[in-house]
């Protein structure tokens, strides 16, 4: 197997003209990083066992496995091949490592310094050279196999297709064996790793369908977040406590239930006209609801994000969490953000639907690239294009359009009238107004 996937990465970088002299450069100078094969347990001592891919580690470092966020300290390090314990280990070499306490972690996780961790994703971008005997398309599903973890994961697209705003029935190349492409792979379990540009050597990976090899590639992350901040809770000695009122009561005195009707698509797909529109409508109609909308909330709560996909991942993280509060205080909350990951609006959906399930709705505002680009009615598309906007969704930054969602609205060759009433027809659907509530205007 690793001759095998050797042989594939040296076909691949071959072929990109990639001379890897940092492969064999000097490797204890990159970060810590050790894939974890085997955990022992004796007693209240965890042993972790496995080879030090690059970096080194020392007796008292403090280390991070990830993707668990699990820390302790290093009591000991025994190599096989070594009598005595080791006060220090580098690259290359095979050791156990003892922590200070008893950790739940397990193969597959990766060992690293806490100030100097690798990435934490479900997502990436991947240069893949394919050995599979059929073609390989979106949607097929393979093994990852990284360091010592082996996780399920899907093509999800193929060529630069989102990055240029194309949803993915409109990317539906295929790469034949022997081909070399660009993919964004979608794992079903968050990841650690690093970019091949910052480590080679664990930058790279091999795709196997069964037992066999049926790729290799070399990971990129342009465009996507390290999804470690959103992920690693930091408030301790916090309780929940109940709120006296309930859903149910807030249900009756509103005449519905509260939701989330979570509007996504590129900039100049109609969202925010959309949103406020509806929110006008419903109002009128009796219904207890309010539009939260990018550009204005970036005025305020998120003031202090910019456009760089972890800034994007915090905005919509932070906006998941505040339609969520509204939707529970009883109001059907529309929501008008690009929020162009999918990981991102999941995150939403899982905050919404914490309190009870059915509470969130994604909506597709979907408009080709090329209209968006048209209207552009801030002047941005071509601010961008010049090169005067970095990170310009669907221009220079990825869109990841949703894949199952609850609603499309097209809005590409329809009036805007035709797409608010379709949206309000769905609303109404989903959340009839009974008694109690009084029409206005
Ligand atoms: S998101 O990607 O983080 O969800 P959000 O919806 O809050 O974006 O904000 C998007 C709005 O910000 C756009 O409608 C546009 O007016 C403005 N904007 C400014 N810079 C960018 C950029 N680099 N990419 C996309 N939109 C941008």
């Amino acid at each position: 197997m690793d001759r095998v996937a050797e042989g594939t990465f040296r076909r691949l970088l071959d072929a990109l003209g990639i001379d890897d002299t940092g492969d064999t450069g000097d490797v204890d100078a990159l970060p810590l990083r050790m894939p974890v094969h085997d955990v022992r347990r004796v007693d209240d001592r965890c042993t972790v066992v496995g080879r030090i891919e690059t970096g080194r580690v020392r007796v008292g470092d403090r280390v991070l496995f990830s993707p668990s966020n699990e820390t302790a300290s290093v009591a000991g390090i025994e190599a096989r091949d070594v009598p005595a314990p080791l006060t220090e280990a580098s690259a290359g070499r095979s050791i156990g490592l003892t922590l200070d306490e008893q950790l739940f972690v397990e193969r597959g996780e990766t060992v690293s310094h806490a100030e100097n961790p690798p990435v934490e994703t479900d997502v990436f971008r991947a240069r893949l050279l394919w050995l599979g005997r059929a073609p390989l398309r979106p949607g097929r599903r393979l093994t990852l196999r990284l360091g010592s973890a082996a996780v399920p994961v899907e093509v999800q697209s193929i060529g630069r297709g989102e990055l240029e705003g194309r949803t993915s029935d409109e990317t539906r190349a295929a790469v034949a064996r022997d081909g070399i492409a660009e993919v964004v792979l979608r794992a079903d379990a968050m990841l650690a790793l690093d970019p091949y540009t910052a480590n080679p050597r664990t930058g790279r990976f091999v795709l196997a369908d069964g037992d066999e090899i049926a790729g290799g590639g070399l990971i990129g992350m342009e465009g996507y977040p390290d999804q470690r901040a959103l992920i690693t809770g930091r408030s301790s000695n916090v309780t929940t406590i109940d709120h006296g009122v309930s859903a149910a009561a807030r249900a009756r005195r509103n005449g519905h239930a509260g939701g989330v009707i979570w509007l996504t698509g590129l900039s100049g797909a109609g969202k925010s006209t959309l949103a406020i529109a509806a929110e006008d409508r419903l109002f009128r109609k009796g219904y207890q609801v309010y539009a939260l909308d990018g550009d204005n909330l970036r005025h305020g709560l998120n003031a202090t994000l910019g456009f760089s996909p972890e800034d994007r991942s915090e905005n919509i993280r932070r906006v998941g969490e505040v339609a969520a509060l509204f939707a529970e205080a009883g109001f059907i909350v529309l929501t008008a953000f690009i929020s162009p990951y999918r990981s991102d609006r999941e995150r939403a959906r899982a905050a919404a639907e914490r309190a009870s399930p059915r509470m969130f709705h994604e909506v597709h505002v979907k408009a080709p690239l090329a209209v968006c680009e048209a209207r552009d009615p801030r002047g941005l598309y071509r601010r961008a294009r010049a090169g005067e906007i970095a990170d310009f969704t669907g221009v220079s930054a990825p869109y990841e359009a949703p894949e199952a969602p609850e609603f499309t609205v097209d809005t590409g060759d329809r009036p805007v009238a035709h797409s608010v009433q379709a949206l309000i027809d769905y609303i109404e659907r989903q959340f009839a107004l009974s008694g109690g509530a009084a029409p206005e205007g």
